[in-house]
């Protein structure tokens, strides 16, 4: 492993250019590219980091993996790619805000968060080295690391380690730390994974972002808690404790826990923090759909909390890898909690992205009928209702003039569901998973499906944010089409489809 590491290129400007070149041009190739979605310019963008509101601007970072799909694998470079925007829907690409250049971050500037302090945003994040020259047993070195950046978008890392690990009692996994502030303290939730390899979430505390001071672990009544939790975070919102966290390692459970990786929630009373106690029993996963991880929250000036994710799952084998490419975010999200449930909604500045609309209200059988798009890449919203509680109404989109192949989504009164089938829809990728995801849904006479999609991904909200599927989807350009239909009985669909940009 030591010899692995001793040829790697860890600084973009040591990459030739014309190699750069070479990853760029292969982008430009691909047919898939997102027009509302933050993506990878070329390599692999990974999770949110860094998601604040500084100096006038959002700010959103990601895992960027630059030279991943190139040929050479001694260009090994994991840092931060920086974004900036004014309204959270146009994003300007300022470019690569870190990368593993120092002692600690050597072998990958991981997952991390940002806050603004005075005129700066501070960075906090876990950087990785290895340890061990002797022998060829290497272990993680990972340390918790800070950085500034000031209001030209420079960033200048601290010379030393806020939390230098490994800590006692846990192992070389502890990372993804989550900063915020409260009672005029800063803190910072911390994945780790214990000595009994079990995943735990630690909180540190400090006065004066310098001096970092452990408090403990969270303590919960979850039945399982995988070998490791990631990118966890800590909110309280409509006067409840939120607990984010991607518990690794779990088996799925019937219609539950099917992607590779978990992205869960967990919703108790505000947690303690002398103590430490939350006393949310169980946790649910925050999408249903296929390509979810590693969500990352912030408060937007006027108070709303706002959600960014990674759109994939880890090691899939997406298509896009061919053309040197590969991961988007999730179309930002506004959180809020009713009835212990995480409630989400595309953010409201979506509007701004309005061109065309096309609205109309149809009643509905057996025969299919085609609404009228023009390109994937729409806010789309349907209302479903029937005085038929067997009804079952399918919606295809991204299909076909035929419609053969297709996107479907399933309401199933009579089995109270709501099916996504991706098995027909175009390339296929993440199959030894399934290909579909469902979710249980008390159905009302009424039900409001909202669909948010870009030219190869789908966001599906579902009753105004009670459950949401988000996935990636690869179909040609002509499978643009929506066709509705319905089984038993008949439905009333009013749609209303806003092209987007
Ligand atoms: C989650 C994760 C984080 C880590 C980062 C590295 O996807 O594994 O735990 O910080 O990715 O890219």
């Amino acid at each position: 492993r030591r010899k692995q590491f001793e040829y790697l290129v860890s600084n973009l400007k040591d990459i030739p250019k014309e190699n750069l070149n070479k990853e760029k041009n292969s982008v430009k190739r691909s047919p898939y590219h997102q027009r509302i979605h933050i993506e990878s310019l070329f390599g692999m963008l990974g999770d949110p980091n860094g998601f604040s509101y500084f100096n006038g601007y959002y700010h959103l970072f990601h895992q960027w993996f630059p030279m991943k799909y190139s040929t050479n694998p001694n260009y090994f470079q994991q840092g931060w790619f920086h974004w900036k925007s004014r309204n959270l829907v146009d994003w300007i690409p300022v470019g690569e805000a870190m990368n593993n250049d120092t002692v600690f971050d050597k072998y990958g500037v991981y997952s991390g968060s940002a806050i603004p302090i005075n005129n700066k945003l501070f960075l906090m994040y876990n950087g990785n080295s290895w340890t061990n020259t002797d022998t060829d047993d290497w272990h993680r070195v990972p340390s918790q690391l800070g950085a500034y950046m000031n209001e030209n978008d420079n960033v200048a890392k601290l010379a030393n380690p806020l939390i230098k690990g490994p800590i006692s009692g846990y192992t070389g996994h502890f990372r993804d730390p989550k900063i915020f502030k409260k009672n005029g303290k800063y803190y910072s939730i911390i994945g780790a994974q214990t000595k009994a390899k079990t995943g735990t979430v630690l909180i540190y505390e400090s006065q004066n972002l310098k001096l970092w001071n452990k408090v403990g672990e969270i303590k919960t009544n979850f039945e399982k808690n995988g070998y490791m939790w990631e990118c966890s975070d800590y909110f309280e919102l409509d006067n409840k404790g939120v607990v984010l966290f991607c518990p690794q390692g779990l088996k799925s459970k019937g219609n539950q826990f099917l992607n590779a990786f978990q992205a869960c929630y967990a919703i108790g009373n505000k947690l303690d923090f002398r103590n430490l106690y939350f006393e949310g029993k169980k946790y649910e996963e925050i999408d249903s759909g296929f390509d979810f991880y590693a969500p990352q929250t912030m408060i937007a000036p006027d108070g709303r909390r706002i959600l960014s994710a990674w759109m994939s799952i880890m090691n899939s084998n997406s298509p896009l890898i061919k053309y040197h490419y590969d991961g988007c975010l999730i179309f930002p999200r506004e959180l809020s909690v009713q009835n212990d449930k995480l409630i989400q909604k595309p953010v409201s500045e979506i509007t701004k992205l309005y061109t065309t609309d096309y609205k109309g209200k149809r009643t509905i059988s057996k025969n299919q009928e085609i609404i009228a798009g023009l390109v994937n890449c729409r806010d789309i919203k349907f209302d479903i209702s029937t005085k038929y509680n067997n009804a079952i109404s399918i919606i295809d989109l991204f299909a076909d003039r035929k419609n053969t192949n297709h996107l479907r989504l399933v309401l199933n009164r009579m089995k109270n569901r709501f099916i996504v089938q991706r098995g027909k829809a175009g390339l296929e990728f993440e199959d030894e998973f399934g290909n579909e995801r469902s979710c249980k849904l008390k159905v009302e006479n009424s039900v409001s499906i909202r669909i948010i999609q870009d030219i190869s991904s789908a966001e599906i909200f579902i009753n105004n944010g009670e459950n949401v599927f988000t996935m990636r989807v690869f179909v040609p350009k002509d499978q643009y089409h929506i066709f509705v239909k319905n089984v038993n009985g008949e439905v009333n669909v009013k749609y209303q489809i806003h092209q987007l940009r």
